[in-house]
């Protein structure tokens, strides 16, 4: 029998309830929630969708760490029979292990993090050369599943609400190295800004736990590098 402790509430009043949950073979956290939902307490709210670890909507905090839950095995986290599950960290709580999403998809926005396309809706796209460094170096972030994990587990972060995060700038670097996208001084100019690139510490966090082990910190540091190119250019062309 696992013994599992599950934040309840919103943000503004939470607390946590205690289950019992029978152990089984290959049994994912995912599944833990799910026959708690069923089995127990029917009002749990919590998400998922895919359940093989490609939709992002199922990640949580399990033991203090931010994990997908339908990837992530019982008999990996487990601490003494116990695991401890509450809602993705630096986020506002809806309900239960359900987060508001919106700050963490408002700040891509913020960051450029968006197609800005060079063609027309009707026109035929540019072709991409598939060995060329520039895709080579877009295609390191393109298999995000904007899970929210490196967000959650980002202690600038936690630390500076207004810090657009690992997620939204890894996007912005990822179109910045994309030869189809138009607006290149716009998205170098977002993540210079108040929340941009220059307030990681480089600690790191976002790529020990992003689930498909990329690394954003290496495309922070890239798109540092870049915005101070883009003013020493500005200062020499003033
Ligand atoms: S349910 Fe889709 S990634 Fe876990």
């Amino acid at each position: 029998m696992l013994e599992v402790i599950v934040q309840r509430g919103t943000t503004e009043a939470s607390r946590t309830d205690r289950f019992d949950v029978p152990a089984r073979d290959s049994q994912t956290v995912l599944d833990v929630v799910t026959w708690i939902q069923q089995a127990v307490d029917p009002t749990l709210s919590y998400r998922f969708s895919c359940r093989v670890g490609m939709c992002g909507s199922c990640a949580m905090m399990i033991n203090g760490v931010p994990r997908w839950t339908c990837r992530t095995h019982v008999s990996r986290v487990v601490q003494n029979g116990r695991l401890e599950i509450a809602p993705l960290r630096n986020l506002p709580v809806i309900k239960d292990l359900v987060t508001d999403m919106d700050p963490f998809f408002d700040k891509w926005v913020a960051a450029e993090a968006r197609h800005h396309p060079t063609r027309g809706r009707l026109e035929d796209s540019d072709p991409i050369t598939a060995n060329s460094p520039d895709r080579a170096e877009a295609d390191l972030g393109i298999e995000c599943i904007n899970c929210g994990i490196c967000y959650a587990a980002c202690d600038t972060v936690a630390g500076n609400p207004e810090y657009l995060g690992p997620a939204a700038l890894q996007r912005a670097w990822t179109l910045l190295n994309d030869s189809r996208d138009a607006n290149r001084s716009g998205i170098l100019a977002a993540v210079s800004g108040k929340g941009g690139c220059h307030n990681c510490h480089s600690m790191g966090s976002c790529a020990q736990y992003c689930p498909n082990a990329l690394n954003p910190m290496r495309a922070i540091a890239g798109l540092k590098r870049e915005t101070v190119k883009a003013a020493l250019r500005r200062k020499r062309d003033a």
